[in-house]
């Protein structure tokens, strides 16, 4: 029987309501079938520090064990001032340290917005497309999830409701489930 798919998935927001964690729930709840999503919560990591680089503090060893341990990555990202929160880069830096020890190398990846504007944070994807360079993560490019006009796809809650938004969710882990089982073929689905 083919192995379960483990996906790791962060949110770029702390706010209770916040639409990003709400379409990370909705993620959780459109995954493929073999694949499932846990989500680790960025409150509480603290500034990076280059001086504790070697020796962090315990959430940061969890969020770097956790990363290793998944097969997957999917960042849902706010946009702030057209780019990434601070909160999703310092988490990602902290990870990516001391050099040689970078937890995300390798990682298939996929990545999702929501914001204000009708852009939906294509502009914090960009910058964060960027970094998975660097940190040679391996991302799925299409489809691209960028949820535009929050106001009208979520409620006031923070649960996504818009249903074009669910389906390209839904096609993104499918792709992301795929590439996984194509570097891991112990994953494949038997037929
Ligand atoms: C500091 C800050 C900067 C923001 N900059 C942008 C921006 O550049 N583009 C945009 O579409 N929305 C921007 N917004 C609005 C966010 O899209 C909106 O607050 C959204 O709800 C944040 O995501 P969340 O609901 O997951 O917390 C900004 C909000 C904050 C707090």
């Amino acid at each position: 029987m083919a192995e379960s798919v483990k996906i790791l998935g962060i949110a770029g927001s702390l706010r209770k309501a916040s639409w990003n964690r709400g379409a990370l729930r909705a993620a959780q709840k459109l995954c493929p079938e073999g694949a499932k999503i846990e989500v680790f919560e960025l409150d509480g990591i603290p500034a990076f520090n280059q001086d504790e680089e070697k020796s962090p503090p315990h959430n940061v060893a969890e969020l770097k064990q956790r990363v290793r341990a998944a097969d997957a990555i999917l960042f849902v990202t706010p946009e702030y001032n057209y780019g990434m929160p601070g909160v999703l880069k310092n988490a990602i830096d902290w990870a990516s340290r001391p050099y040689g020890d970078n937890a995300w190398d390798a990682k298939p990846v996929a990545l999702m917005s929501a914001a204000m504007s009708m852009g939906g944070g294509v502009r914090a994807q960009y910058q964060l497309r960027q970094a998975f360079v660097f940190l040679n993560m391996d991302a799925v490019v299409q489809p691209e999830v960028a949820i535009g006009n929050g106001m009208q796809r979520f409620d006031e809650q923070g649960n996504l409701t818009d249903e074009t938004s669910k389906k390209l969710i839904a096609q993104l882990l499918k792709n992301l489930v795929e590439k996984v089982r194509l570097v891991k073929p112990r994953m494949r689905a038997t037929a």
